[in-house]
């Protein structure tokens, strides 16, 4: 088996890339719908979601830096351009959503999306011991959860 220079298998880290960058490619679909809630949101919840829907957003383009470094790390190359992203997404995308409810259901469903593709990754990288791969599923994973727990509760709705 033939090892790259951080000692993993090539074959299986190339396609550990290519979910890693399905991931990024929803991640950034995740962020623009972020952006359009922030902007097109209205109603009297506004000034609260409004700052949430940007906390969200600029945590979402760390993770998306993050996710990138990661598939150079283990000797990939990130996609970055619009054309790609939009052929590799595997999330809902949202437009025009102005209505707080809808928007909130945007954020949980496009996590709910993100959750599915991580979990694949998760497993993957667990199966040829990609140590830093894995953690980094785990702790979106850990955290999305939670997102969804507290965008769950604003919509009054169980799990
Ligand atoms: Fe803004």
């Amino acid at each position: 088996m033939k090892l790259n220079s951080i000692g993993l298998p090539v074959v299986e880290s190339e396609m550990i890339v290519k979910d890693l960058n399905g991931l990024l490619s929803s991640y950034q679909v995740y962020y623009q719908n972020l952006r359009g809630i922030h902007w097109n949101i209205r109603g009297k919840r506004f000034f609260d979601l409004h700052v949430k829907f940007e906390e969200l957003y600029n945590d979402a383009q760390l993770q998306v830096d993050l996710i990138a470094e990661r598939v150079l790390t283990i000797g990939g190359n990130p996609l970055h351009t619009f054309e790609d992203y939009i052929k590799n997404n595997g999330i809902s995308v949202g437009k025009n959503i102005s209505n707080d409810e809808k928007a909130v259901h945007l954020v949980v469903e496009s996590l709910a999306g993100l959750l599915k593709i991580e979990r694949v990754i998760l497993e993957k990288s667990a199966g040829i011991n990609d140590e830093g791969t894995n953690a980094m599923m785990s702790d979106l994973i850990k955290s999305q959860e939670k997102t969804i727990w507290m965008m769950n509760a604003y919509l009054e709705k169980n799990l």
